[in-house]
């Protein structure tokens, strides 16, 4: 199966699809992962940490259906880290046509929450989304996830933005978006994984609890 890890523009998109990566690895899937931006530093996360729990193989392509999608092992876990969506649609189009679901990493924030429902440029990551439908075997868009990051111990915002993605915004005439009930933590530690090794206790339970629900939705092997 393919995981799309995506984002509009906005940060801990390489963070999470590396703790994911680690913590799928530690729950006994075997894994494999794509860099699909262009920054590559997922990439160079594999190359330089000995704990980094699989290969990395970069794939900025927006070939990506035709070109590195047909390679995977199909059998496995495939993760894919796409850039920030404005800045990459072709690529982001590419990784849509193939994937099995897409994880979208915004922070509970106006900012977050604006760039990805009306952006002041680009299309609305909800539209790329649906629009995906028409290239996809399945006739059908991805099934997609929102992941709260960033989200701060007692805040009420993380509630608040689930709302307002949940319902269609304030006045209910938005995209609906599934919001998942995990939440990853404002963190040190987290802010500075990338590059870093990934055991640490920090780095692994929000991410353990990710797999578990994304097992109990049925997404998982
Ligand atoms: N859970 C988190 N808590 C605090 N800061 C975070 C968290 N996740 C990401 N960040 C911040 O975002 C920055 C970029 O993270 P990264 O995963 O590389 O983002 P992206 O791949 O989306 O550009 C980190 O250096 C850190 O400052
Ligand atoms: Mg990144």
């Amino acid at each position: 199966m393919l995981i799309a890890s995506l984002k509009p523009r906005t940060m801990g998109g390489t963070t999470n699809t590396g703790l994911l990566a680690y913590a799928l690895s530690r729950a006994g899937h075997t894994v494999a992962c794509y860099d699909a931006d262009e920054s590559l530093q997922l990439s160079a996360w594999g190359r330089d940490v000995d704990d980094f729990p699989c290969e990395v193989t970069i794939a900025d392509t927006p070939a990506f259906a035709e070109t590195v999608y047909p390679k995977m092992d199909h059998s496995i876990i495939n993760l894919v880290d796409a850039g920030h969506a404005e800045n990459h649609p072709d690529i982001v189009d590419a990784i849509l046509e193939v994937t099995d679901l897409a994880i979208v990493t915004v922070s509970p924030t106006k900012p977050d929450y604006d760039r990805l429902t009306q952006p002041e440029r680009g299309t609305p990551l909800a539209k790329v989304i649906k629009r995906s439908a028409a290239l996809r075997e399945s006739g059908k868009p991805p099934a997609t996830f929102v992941l709260l990051n960033r989200c701060q111990a007692g805040s009420g915002s993380p509630k608040k933005y689930t709302g307002l993605l949940q319902t269609g915004g304030e006045d209910g005439t938005g995209p609906r978006w599934n919001v998942l009930s995990t939440r990853i933590p404002r963190r040190e530690d987290i802010a500075s994984a990338v590059g870093f090794p990934c055991n640490k206790a920090t780095r692994k339970a929000p991410y353990d609890a990710l797999v578990t629900e994304l097992k109990q939705l049925g997404y998982l092997p």
